[in-house]
């Protein structure tokens, strides 16, 4: 068995919120809480996922490749996903990725060598009034990432 007990029991709750010919609905959940136990989603993840669903292994690895809060490798203790889309990139976007990745010596979809930090591009995250914003291991919204909003923050998770 690929996954814990507890996941699977945390995916059943998932698929109990649709009817049982639309069980495809809970992918999202069940690749998050697969990528919650095991740090990332390896092929073989994906794949037992789709079968606990019953749903095709592609159809899985479309949203799994799709959407950027979803690892396929893995990460650093800490992902830092800067949003470059234009609202934020009029607003300073593209000089806080530019600023993480001369701090941080690494590039997007790079880790630091001691495997803290993860560098991410991101697409709007909705939140285009809190420009420059940037999501913390894919939960936490970061707001108005200024160069010292961002020293503050990398202090924060020393
Ligand atoms: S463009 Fe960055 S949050 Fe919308």
């Amino acid at each position: 068995m690929i996954l814990s007990a507890e996941s699977l029991k945390q995916i059943d709750v998932e698929l109990a919120k649709y009817p049982a010919d639309q069980r495809r609905s809970a992918v999202m959940s069940a690749l998050r809480i697969a990528q919650t136990e095991k740090g990332c989603l390896k092929p073989e993840t994906i794949e037992y996922v789709a079968e606990y669903i019953g749903i095709a292994p592609v159809a899985a690895y479309e949203v799994a490749t799709f959407y950027n809060m979803y690892d396929l490798k893995p990460v650093g203790k800490y992902k830092l996903t800067v949003c470059t889309n234009l609202p934020c990139a009029l607003r300073g976007g593209v000089a806080a990725a530019d600023y993480l990745k001369q701090r941080l010596g690494i590039g997007f979809g790079e880790t630091t060598s001691d495997g803290k930090f993860t560098l991410v591009e991101g697409e709007c995250m909705g939140a285009c009034g809190d420009a420059p914003v940037m999501l913390l291991n894919n939960h936490k919204m970061c707001s108005f990432m200024t160069e010292e909003a961002i020293e503050a923050k990398l202090a924060e998770l020393n």
